[in-house]
């Protein structure tokens, strides 16, 4: 790619941009959000087509116009939203648009082939409605591998998978680079960068700034280089202040719809002034727990008591969820689907920021002066890139909309802040950003709930650790002087090697 521009209205996503791909090469390509990652690919793809700028496959210039060209220059990029039909099974999918009359058997045949050579477990006929993320992932894969992709575009795809998921991919992404495949990852986690790319390319603010090979730099000189000067990559763990319990849960049960227990007899304690991290392998129960809370769950039986400044206890089971945020109870849960839960995309960051205090009973066309000072805050406090802030949320860059919805939480001051997942889709600047942020919250006095999925973090930001396994706790640890091996081995076995 050379001297790629592409401008959204007054935005420039790409500058003069160049890059160049190699088979049988895994190259990761980093930047911070909204550094033009997407956009640079999505010209490949023939999602969008450049204003400038020329593009070479094999030293012959293309002109790439649609998807379909894309696939002629056997090009398949894997984005972040999938574009699955549910009610098909996997191979009706990966034949979906094919031209000319197909034979089921034969591309059911064709598809156990391409998963037997890179080692992809797909169950051809199963349907989409039944699978997990990280399945309907593979079909993806899988789909463009049929349509003879042999340079393939990965936007983020771990973001969404569970570390044993994200092992398995890696595996067959290093099976199509020894295949002779280019392959190109866009991803934020720095040792997904270190131990998966034989190469990294990175942007900043839409222009490239140099590639290096993985093997021969770290996490702080790529990070450096993407933000443009020296990053300190340190999490400062204050002392808790003054903890003093805020809210006291005992005996916690929850059922789902088919009476399995998604939490047994879950008992806890979380202090003001403290930050308690949760942590435990995808589906243990952290989303029921925090949801428990916030009022959004059915409980089986056990209590959450609320504790005042005054040390009155209230109980919030049975409150209303409106109450309970009243009371200061915040919960900001980041799903896979960063759009799809707290933010209309449609709406400018302004209007976003009212939605929250919606709930309180003002009205949402009079005062307008609230919300966008809070909407200044947050773009200013975590650098959020926007034009302004009556950008609509879905022109932003995927981790930009991500700090909107994490920054409007944090700024409302709550007493008990519940966060899941705050960094996931964050550059690794954005996510020390956040990390301070929470820490600030603590040191004013919140009880901070931390649910996250990197343990190296969990043991650097929080006070204590609850590790929960199957719905149980299985200890609570002392983040100060645990390490990531012994939250691992508790996440996975209960009792694991607790300190307690
Ligand atoms: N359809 C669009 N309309 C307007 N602006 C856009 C559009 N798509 C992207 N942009 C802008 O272009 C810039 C680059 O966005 P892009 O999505 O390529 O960033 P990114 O590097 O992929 O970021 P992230 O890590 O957050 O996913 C951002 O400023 C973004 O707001
Ligand atoms: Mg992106």
């Amino acid at each position: 790619m050379r001297n790629i521009t592409k401008r959204f209205g007054p935005v420039i996503a790409n500058d003069k941009c160049w890059l160049d791909i190699y088979r049988g090469e895994i190259l990761a390509l980093l930047g911070e959000n909204g550094s033009g990652k997407t956009t640079l690919m999505n010209m490949l793809s023939g999602i969008y087509f450049p204003d400038e700028g020329q593009i070479f496959i094999d030293d012959k210039e293309v002109v790439i116009s649609s998807p379909k060209d894309a696939f002629s220059f056997g090009i398949g990029m894997i984005h972040q939203h999938f574009k699955l039909v549910d009610v098909f099974t996997a191979t009706e999918n990966i034949i979906l648009g094919l031209p000319g009359k197909l034979d089921k058997a034969e591309a059911r045949k064709k598809i156990v082939d391409i998963c037997e050579k890179y080692g992809f477990e797909v169950d051809p006929d199963q349907k989409i409605y039944d699978m997990t993320v990280s399945q309907k992932q593979t079909v993806e894969i899988v789909k463009v591998l049929y349509r003879g992709a042999d340079i393939l575009i990965l936007d983020e795809p771990t973001a969404v998978l569970t570390p044993q998921e994200t092992d398995k991919l890696f595996a067959v992404l290093r099976n199509m680079r020894d295949d002779g495949k280019a392959v190109v990852i866009i991803t934020h986690k720095m040792h997904e960068v270190e131990s998966l790319s034989d190469r990294v390319a990175i942007l900043r603010k839409g222009q490239f700034v140099g590639d290096m090979i993985t093997a021969k730099t770290n996490a702080q000189e790529m990070t450096n280089m993407m933000v443009g000067r020296p990053v300190e990559l340190n999490i400062k763990r204050t002392e808790p202040v003054e903890p003093k319990p805020r809210l006291i849960i005992e005996n916690l049960t929850i059922k789902d719809v088919e009476g399995i227990n998604k939490l047994a007899g879950v008992s806890f304690t979380a202090n003001s002034g403290e930050i308690l991290g949760i942590a435990g392998i995808s589906g243990c129960g952290q989303k029921e727990l925090l949801e428990a809370v916030a009022g959004l769950q059915k409980i089986e039986a056990g209590s959450i008591k609320y504790i005042e400044d005054d040390e009155t206890e209230e109980e919030l089971i049975g409150k209303d969820p409106v109450k309970i945020k009243e009371m200061g109870v915040a919960l900001s849960f980041v799903p896979e689907d960063r759009l799809g839960m707290g933010l209309v995309g449609n709406m400018d960051i302004s209007d976003n920021m009212m939605l929250r205090s919606y709930a309180k009973g003002r009205s949402l066309f009079t005062d307008r002066k609230a919300p966008d000072k809070l909407a200044h805050h947050v773009v200013d406090s975590l650098e959020v890139a926007t034009p302004g802030i009556e950008t609509p949320v879905r022109k932003l860059s995927g981790g930009n909309v991500q700090k909107v919805l994490v920054g409007r939480e944090i700024a409302n001051a709550p007493t008990v802040l519940m966060t899941a997942y705050a960094t996931r889709g964050l550059d690794i600047n954005s996510s020390y950003m956040i990390y301070d942020l929470i820490t600030k919250e603590k040191e004013r006095g919140a009880a901070v709930i931390y649910v996250g999925e990197d343990l190296d973090v969990l043991v650097e930001l929080c006070d204590r650790i609850l590790v929960l396994c199957g719905g149980k706790v299985s200890g609570i640890v002392d983040g100060p002087s645990t390490n990531k091996r012994a939250v691992g081995a508790m996440m996975t076995k209960l009792g694991g090697d607790s300190n307690e």
